[in-house]
């Protein structure tokens, strides 16, 4: 009955969503996505979009919602919103500044290379679950300074959303209910964790059951009284640490009081008209983004025509170069010398096209990183985006990593730990959770950043912001993003057009060009093979949460439908 129900509300959403695409990029509304809003947030999760929306109503602008959502998203998407992990904020203001907030995971003091192997051998189960899998958490402090920086409303404001729906508790969702009870044989190892996401009755969760957190309550309003010394210092320091004494975990006092959210530069890259303010290394998708919109910018895209076979094979080996870069270069920029400006000269990107060819595709083994001048050598994820009334926008990338992270929920605090750890390079040559073969710039030190896909974005036009972008999904973040840009700015499509139409991916390594199943015609695909690309069909490639302004100002959310996420306005 509950499938059922479930069943005839997903393919009624589909139906008005196909008939909002029909309608073209008109005055139409779908079921999830709202225009004309004064203010706008889009999130990967209803609740979460409508703290959000109540927070702007309250007077809060965009970094108020931001951090009302990061937090609401703690309690509602457990398995990616969270207090234990980490993200990144890039923030555009209607002055025409721009910023980006680092929140990512630190490696602990006590981590080092070798870590992960056991008799030799590289274990990557210790990067994926359990206490060893946890970086530091960085959302905590991020939020807070934030705020301070730039918020209207207090933190106490702020959190009441969150604090009100782990205290009051929410009724699961159909897809809610069914993650928790997929997860739960992970659960049931970690005390913590069973009795936090399994029924205390041992029963799988239903649809509409009511779920608490009253554990998380307490922490939240401990935050809201103590700000950032209410996370990492006293009473939930003092449980997060005990849990990983359980867990042979290595995160210290010592950590937790160490740890700091960074104000970075984010990286500017223009294409047309448009301007795009992208996270920063770290996050490697501004690198990966600003390299392919170079290398794309001599083509015409549009009569290329949008998944033709010579469009894809284009973008495909500009994706496969900049991976390749990715993998080579690219880190924490606090630890390694990463050559940001050389990797986007537009010469440096002119050359590693060189090799370009229409009829064949390139072999990943072939292709390497790219030869830059004097560069000295050293050493379930979700996103969301925010409009306010006065023009100012956030996005927001925030992640446990996997899907509820480590698994290991902290006994006492209510929340769960990320497994941030395997984003770094456990093992030189050996692929992490998401096939990915990275390089020494992002091999574990202490205090360390893992280097990140997640690539919030803000593209601008003549001083405003036009497009909110990001997305979940590992790797293929950078890829979806990039294909939401030039899907809204090279092919006209309306955004929810543009998050909806079928996405591909390459990465370098696997050599294999991913696409979403029936996303390519059978001749396009023969045309690719032809060429030597080798296909994968894959399922939602990223999951992206949207909001456009049109040229005359209005507002669009655009959720993404491999998801199920809301736009909220008024
Ligand atoms: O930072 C990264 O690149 C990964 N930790 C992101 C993980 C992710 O997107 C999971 N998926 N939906």
């Amino acid at each position: 009955m509950q499938s059922l129900h479930h069943h005839i509300r997903f393919s009624i959403g589909f139906l008005l969503f196909f008939l909002f695409i029909a309608s073209g990029r008109g005055h139409a509304q779908a079921a999830w996505s709202k225009s004309y809003e004064h203010a706008i947030v889009v999130t990967a999760e209803e609740r979460a979009s409508l703290a959000g929306r109540d927070i702007l109503r309250q007077g809060g602008n965009a970094v108020d919602a931001a951090v009302a959502v990061q937090f609401a998203l703690a309690v509602t998407l457990p398995r990616a919103g969270n207090l234990g992990g980490g993200g990144f904020m890039v923030i555009h203001l209607s002055d025409g500044t721009s910023q980006s907030l680092d929140f990512r995971e630190r490696a602990p003091l006590q981590a080092d290379a070798d870590m992960y192997i056991r008799k030799g051998e590289y274990v990557p189960a210790l990067s994926r679950e359990g206490g060893l899998a946890s970086g530091v958490p960085g959302v905590v402090d991020g939020m807070v300074k934030a705020l301070n920086k730039y918020g209207e409303l207090s933190l106490n404001q702020v959190l009441q959303p969150a604090i009100e729906l782990a205290r009051k508790g929410y009724p699961l969702s159909y897809k809610q209910a069914e993650s928790l009870n997929y997860y739960a044989p992970k659960f049931r190892k970690y005390q913590g964790s069973s009795n936090y996401f399994t029924r205390d009755d041992g029963a799988a969760w239903k649809e509409g059951d009511l779920f608490l957190q009253t554990d998380l309550a307490r922490t939240l309003q401990r935050i809201a009284d103590r700000g950032r010394a209410g996370f990492y210092e006293g009473k939930t320091a003092d449980l997060l640490v005990e849990e990983m004494k359980k867990q042979n975990g290595i995160i210290s006092h010592k950590d937790l009081q160490q740890y700091e959210s960074v104000w970075r530069n984010p990286v500017r890259a223009s294409f047309g008209d448009y301007e795009l303010y992208i996270m920063p290394p770290p996050s490697s998708g501004s690198i990966a983004i600003t390299q392919i919109l170079d290398m794309l910018e001599p083509y015409d895209l549009p009569e290329l025509g949008f998944n033709s076979a010579k469009y894809v094979h284009l973008l495909t080996e500009t994706m496969r170069r900049a991976f390749a870069d990715r993998a080579y270069f690219l880190g924490d920029p606090d630890f390694a010398a990463i050559p940001r400006s050389e990797l986007i000269d537009p010469a440096y990107t002119k050359q590693r096209m060189e090799n370009f060819r229409w009829e064949r595709a390139s072999s990943s083994e072939d292709i390497g990183h790219g030869e830059v001048p004097s560069f000295q050598e050293s050493t379930e994820t979700t996103h969301f985006s925010i409009m306010d009334g006065e023009g100012n926008a956030v996005a927001v990338t925030t992640t446990l990593n996997g899907s509820f992270g480590s698994k290991v929920a902290v006994s006492g605090a209510g929340f769960l730990l990320n497994n941030e750890m395997d984003d770094f390079t456990a093992e030189p040559g050996e692929p992490n959770m998401f096939g990915l073969i990275q390089g020494k710039n992002n091999a574990i030190e202490p205090g360390k950043r893992m280097l990140s896909s997640m690539s919030p974005a803000i593209v601008v036009k003549n001083n405003s912001a036009r497009m909110i972008l990001g997305a979940a999904g590992g790797p293929r973040i950078i890829t979806a993003t990039l294909h939401n840009f030039l899907n809204m700015a090279v092919f006209q499509m309306t955004p929810s057009q543009a998050i909806s139409v079928p996405r591909f991916h390459h990465q370098w390594m696997p050599d294999t060009l991913y696409y979403e199943t029936l996303g390519l015609s059978p001749d396009t695909r023969q045309l690719l093979e032809a060429k030597g690309h080798s296909l994968s069909p894959s399922d939602g490639l990223g999951r992206a949460h949207t909001v456009y302004v049109d040229d005359e100002g209005i507002k669009f959310g655009a959720p993404d439908p491999r998801g199920d996420g809301m736009a909220a306005g008024y």
